[in-house]
């Protein structure tokens, strides 16, 4: 068997999972770039938080789509390296919000009252932190494999669900704003959602493909086709009501 940690297995293994979020980086920093008319630490938080939110999607999807697309078992096995990278950038996006943007987010925001989307984000983040730890064959081998793709696959659902609450109730109003109003006039782009907003879609798709597979094969497989028509018209609409509110 060939050996998992020579530089050149760890490059094959990580190659794609880079290529894909630093696709994803550059995509939401442009977008946001043009949106706002400029970049900070405070904007590129936002993107360490979507495009690990992303990743954690894509890491739930994977499993479903190779039981239910042969063509998809090629890309079952960069879960782990997806979800390594999506837990770096978390933890980045938690130590920036909570310590390099004072300005924006007082540390006493955090720690006053009773904050319920911190909560979650701060009980997201320990959750990933444990997975994290155990992500590893010393520890599968004092686990006991069983136990521990249990551990592995229910702590990435529990996590994905934590950082929903944590976003949907942190925006819900200003998702809900936008939708009514569009963007702030301090905006070049105000007719733009939000890059939190389009993310905060993609979740709810996931989370959606997930409850609907765990049903049998051929409601998965709709969820999947339902999805793929109705995730891309959901932006489209969001754009012309955008579009039509500055009209
Ligand atoms: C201690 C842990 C955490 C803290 C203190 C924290 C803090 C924050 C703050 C202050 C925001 C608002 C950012 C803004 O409006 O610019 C935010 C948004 C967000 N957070 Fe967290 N967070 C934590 C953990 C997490 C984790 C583990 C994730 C997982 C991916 C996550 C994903 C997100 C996402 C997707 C947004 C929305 C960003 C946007 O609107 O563009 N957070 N978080």
């Amino acid at each position: 068997m060939e050996n998992q940690n020579t530089p050149a297995s760890i490059s094959r293994q990580y190659g794609p999972p880079l290529w894909v979020t630093g696709i994803l980086f550059i995509s939401l920093s442009l977008y946001l770039f043009f949106r706002r008319g400029y970049f900070d630490l405070y904007i590129s938080n936002k993107i360490y938080a979507g495009v690990a939110a992303i990743l954690f999607g894509m890491v739930l999807l994977l499993g479903p789509l190779g039981r239910l697309f042969s063509f998809a078992d090629n890309y079952v096995h960069y879960r782990k390296e997806l979800g390594i990278i999506a837990f770096i950038l978390a933890v980045i996006h938690g130590v920036v919000s909570l310590f390099f943007l004072p300005a924006r987010f007082p540390l006493s925001s955090y720690i006053g009252a009773l904050n319920w989307p911190f909560i979650f984000g701060l009980v997201a983040t320990v959750f990933l932190i444990a997975i994290f730890f155990i992500s590893n064959e010393k520890a599968m081998l004092m686990i006991g494999g069983k136990t521990w793709w249990r551990i592995q696959n229910w702590g990435i659902r529990i996590a994905f669900i934590l950082v929903m609450l944590h976003v949907f109730i942190m925006k819900w109003g200003s998702w809900i704003k936008w939708y009514r109003a569009g963007g702030s006039a301090e905006l070049v782009h105000p007719e733009w959602p939000g890059a939190g907003l389009l993310v905060g879609w993609f979740m709810a798709f996931v989370l959606f493909i997930r409850l609907i597979e765990s049903f049998g094969k051929t409601p998965g497989r709709l969820a999947w086709y339902f999805s793929a028509f109705a995730l891309p018209l959901v932006y489209i609409l969001t754009f012309i009501r955008g579009g039509l509110i500055f009209s």
